[in-house]
């Protein structure tokens, strides 16, 4: 058993970043063990989580499982979970217990339990001692053991967690089955060095650290021979790529290579405003193929609480940048993270973030109220706004947010625009797919379409999606 320890999550040394190749093995008393059984992936958070458990998928199939989408017929069940903010943990709190409730009627059901809840010392402490029959837990750093995991399962029916809290590797050759036939998430680093105040990410997944250029070129280059019709780039902090290789080769150098191997959407989330440079900008401009939409988090408005955040800019700098980004990319469209009620915010310093989410007109802005992370600096900081405080400002927020999200889509309004159709709407008699500035749009059509850049008529306009049907010149 190896529990995961705070202290040690929050270490940084000097250390190379070692990049391990062939560490992925199945041991052969589980080679065959899936055949004629079914697996059910529960998971929650950000798309690093969703790859992550593409990769999962991927590993219990080498065993030979198959997925199910009814978890009552399944006979290992993963939860691969999230810890950005506390409401998580009542949604995983409520999954163990429905869980706990087939087990009742299936003895055998094995649960695993994993992410980034998994790393957290409570949590993975609240699992040993109140839910024994929780089989497996693993953190985010070992992924690719699952197969021994499963192996000592069936040889000591014990319980077994292992989370690590170390700064982590890069681990090449893992699996992957992938979601989607036309849409792919590429990892390009892991972990996080940012440590903003109030964000639980670096102590969950480690050091930032960056694949190998080749590496990534690889598999982008594989995945074009593969038919794919658009890659996302994906790290919590992209724009920091390969600052912790030795080697002189910066985010700007790689979304230009990946751009060059011809994929016909290239997109990168997420991107930190303060490692932004011009010449990414002047990519992102050059190449029609990188999509001119970014998800650039500001977090707040008011330069005392950025301070505070630790985001390291200021409200001026980062319109400042905001309009660089308007100014050289046509067509752009930018979206936004903000964090409402972080601790000592004023009625001031909330207008400043009212202010400018009014002068920037985000297209879509994901809004949250600040939540007390253990272990984060943010969790000793007093805190004097009152919770129905904090859920009022963040109806105020959302109130302009959605205002703006409507404007900036009513431009589309009999607009023609290219649509990656992808999959099932929840219209009938449409399917569903994103415009290159990631608006969500309904389309009348039929499933040969499917995997297929079209023109697209946009009919009817709605604050979250767009409506459209075919368009041939
Ligand atoms: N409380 C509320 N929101 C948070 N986020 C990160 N940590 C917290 C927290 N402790 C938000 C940030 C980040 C997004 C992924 O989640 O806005 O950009
Ligand atoms: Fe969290 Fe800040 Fe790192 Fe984003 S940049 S993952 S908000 S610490």
């Amino acid at each position: 058993m190896m529990l995961p320890n705070l202290k040690d999550a929050k270490k940084r040394t000097k250390n190379k970043i070692q990049i391990i190749k062939d560490d992925y093995v199945i041991p052969n008393d589980v080679k065959n063990v899936g055949i004629n059984k079914k697996y059910h992936i529960i998971t929650y958070g950000c798309q690093m989580n969703v790859h992550d458990s593409e990769n999962i998928s991927a590993i219990l199939e080498d065993m030979k499982y198959i997925r199910t989408d009814n978890m009552d017929e399944a006979d290992i069940i993963v939860i691969n979970t999230c810890a950005i903010r506390e409401n998580a943990h009542n949604k995983v709190v409520g999954m163990l217990g429905r869980i706990k409730h087939l087990r009742e009627t299936k003895k055998d059901i094995i649960t695993i339990f994993c992410g980034c809840m998994a790393q957290e010392e409570s949590i993975a402490n609240m699992i040993k001692d109140k839910y024994k029959w929780v089989d497996i837990v693993f953190g985010t750093h070992n992924i690719h053991k699952l197969p021994i995991y499963l192996s000592d399962l069936y040889k000591s029916r014990k319980q077994e967690i292992e989370v690590y809290s170390i700064e982590g590797v890069v681990y090449e050759g893992i699996p992957v089955k992938r979601d989607s036939k036309y849409k792919a998430w590429v990892n390009i680093m892991y972990g996080c060095d940012k440590f903003c105040t109030y964000c639980i990410v670096p102590y969950t997944r480690g050091k930032q650290r960056s694949r190998l250029p080749e590496d990534i070129l690889k598999e982008v280059e594989e995945l074009k021979k593969e038919g794919y019709m658009e890659i996302t780039l994906l790290g919590q902090n992209v724009n920091a790529y390969g600052k912790d290789l030795d080697i002189n080769y910066t985010m700007t150098n790689l979304l230009e290579d990946v751009a060059k191997i011809g994929i016909p959407r290239v997109r990168f989330i997420t991107s930190h405003p303060w490692d932004f440079t011009d010449d990414m900008i002047d990519v992102i401009a050059k190449y029609d193929n990188v999509m001119p939409y970014i998800h650039l988090p500001i977090q707040s408005g008011s330069s005392r609480i950025l301070k505070l955040m630790g985001r390291r800019y200021t409200k001026e700098e980062y319109i400042e940048l905001f309009n660089k980004i308007k100014n050289k990319i046509p067509n752009v469209a930018i979206s936004t993270d903000i964090i409402v009620g972080f601790p000592g915010e004023t009625e001031e310093d909330f207008k400043d973030t009212l202010e400018v989410v009014d002068k920037l007109k985000y297209d879509l802005a994901y809004t949250f109220i600040f939540s007390k992370r253990v272990g984060t600096p943010a969790y000793n900081m007093e805190d004097n706004v009152s919770m129905e405080e904090k859920k009022e400002r963040l109806a105020r927020l959302n109130e302009l947010v959605n205002k703006y999200a409507n404007i900036n889509n009513m431009k589309y309004k009999d607009k023609v625009v290219e649509v990656l159709i992808e999959g099932a709407s929840e219209k009938q008699g449409y399917l569903m797919g994103y415009t290159d500035t990631m608006k969500l749009v309904n389309v009348k059509c039929d499933e040969s379409y499917l995997g297929k850049i079209v023109n697209v008529k946009i009919t009817d306009v709605k604050t979250w999606s767009l409506d459209g049907e075919l368009y041939n010149e």
